[in-house]
């Protein structure tokens, strides 16, 4: 099959390595790693891509990033008769707005923690006055991933009012916000499979949200994930399955929206049990390419059955290994950084899959083009194993002004 895979981060050249082999791969934008097992067009634009998809007669399209779902890409492929993949316009809302979400499940009695939202900057001003517990503050609509703020005092709660809703740092994103408690407790993150009512689950994942070690430092968009999460117990993940999954699923029917694609939970487990902290409507980055290594099924067979509406007819079966991935950044990232530099080492690496991010080929070199510019993955029978393997591969990398975090898989936190 012609497949379409749009996007040019780690998870997208996860995909495309998955469903290399058995499918000719095409890819828009790309990267220099994905460029190798796939026809590379350097295409970002939603309508050139649709054009794209009709010249080449693709027959199935990926989608990796939210904003094409949020700007309804799919509906524009489904007019057309094009097969994709990922929820349309209506169904990606529930990571395109947070207040959406939050009302959602409010709505449906599914597990987050109590909020309230404002439009106004100084009725939200207003109510930080008066609570007492710490809050986080999230931008209502696409931030990139930095919409969220963790406000431990009143002055930092105020500041990221006045960020968000004044100032205006994320635009109109920050034209509502939502005003959260701060809950405690450890993260898993869940991504499902759903063709609109059936929904099966992929193993748990853990990502490393924060720049340095020992969650230091600002939120990136991930420095490293592992699968599974060590602590996703059977017992949890039913409950999860039951009153998070299933019941946001049939909770946007009953709105009128089927949810096709990948539903992505991020998840805060309390002592009160888990809570959802956000939804996705897409693979999580860098979850994707840890989750990807453990997969044991025809990962095409599966967006097939998803696209059809034929879930439940389709096995689904995953490793019982550990998988571990640790993202090499350009230093500076998630801030500013340089790029342009060339990389090295890669042809010598054993024992790991190196998945490109920021990465571009340039007179046959390839060079940094990001924050983010590579994903050194391995699976093994323990993560320590795993890790091991991670690490030493890494030693054999070489790029100007290269980070990484070296607590990924960490056994004290195991
Ligand atoms: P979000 O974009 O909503 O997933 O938030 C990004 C990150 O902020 C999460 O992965 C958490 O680490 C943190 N966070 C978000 N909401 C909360 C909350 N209510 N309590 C504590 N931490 C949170
Ligand atoms: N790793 C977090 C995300 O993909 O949103």
């Amino acid at each position: 099959m012609k497949v379409l895979i749009i996007g040019q981060g780690g998870r997208e050249h996860a995909l495309a390595w998955k469903l290399s082999g058995r499918n000719e791969i095409y890819c828009a934008p790309g990267n220099a790693g994905m460029s190798e097992i796939a026809s590379y067009f350097e295409i970002y634009d939603k309508a050139e891509l649709l054009n794209l998809a009709i010249k080449e007669k693709i027959d199935m399209t990926i989608v990796g990033p939210e904003a094409y779902l949020v700007e309804g890409i799919v509906d524009d492929f489904e007019k057309h008769d094009l097969k994709i993949f990922g929820p349309n316009q209506k169904a990606a809302t529930i990571e395109g707005s947070k207040v959406f979400a939050k009302v959602l499940m409010q709505k449906y009695g599914i597990p987050t923690s109590p909020f309230e939202v404002f439009d106004d900057p100084n009725a939200a001003d207003r109510y930080i006055l008066r609570i007492e517990k710490p809050v986080v503050i999230k931008a209502d609509g696409l931030a990139a991933g930095k919409g969220a703020i963790v406000a431990r005092t009143k002055e930092e709660a105020f500041k990221a009012i006045d960020d968000l809703m004044r100032k205006k740092i994320f635009k109109d994103a920050g034209n509502k916000v939502v005003v959260e408690e701060f809950l405690t407790g450890w993260e898993v993150s869940i991504l499902a499979f759903c063709d609109g009512y059936t929904i099966v689950p992929m193993v748990s994942s853990m990502d490393y949200k924060k720049a340095y070690e020992n969650d230091r430092g600002p939120n990136t968009g991930g420095m490293g994930s592992i699968a599974p999460s060590p602590y996703y117990t059977g017992e949890l993940s039913q409950f999860v399955n039951r009153e998070i999954l299933l019941k946001t699923v049939n909770a946007l029917n009953r709105e009128g929206i089927e949810y096709k694609g990948v539903l992505y939970a991020g998840l805060m487990v309390t002592k009160d049990g888990p809570k959802v902290l956000e939804f996705n409507c897409r693979f999580g980055d860098p979850e994707t390419q840890s989750i990807l290594l453990l997969l044991k099924s025809d990962l095409m067979e599966i967006f097939e059955a998803v696209v059809e509406g034929e879930l439940s007819k389709c096995k689904i079966s995953w490793s019982d290994e550990k998988a571990v991935c640790v993202v090499l950044a350009s230093e500076g990232y998630p801030e500013s950084y340089k790029t342009g530099y060339e990389i090295s080492g890669l042809e010598k690496l054993k024992d790991v899959v190196v998945f490109h991010a920021g990465t571009k080929k340039v007179d046959g070199k390839i060079l940094t083009s990001g924050g983010r510019v590579l994903n050194v993955c391995a699976k093994a029978k323990t993560y320590v194993e795993a890790k091991d393997k991670v690490y030493e591969a890494i030693k054999k990398i070489h790029f100007e002004n290269m980070y990484f975090r070296k607590d990924v898989a960490n056994l004290s936190d195991l």
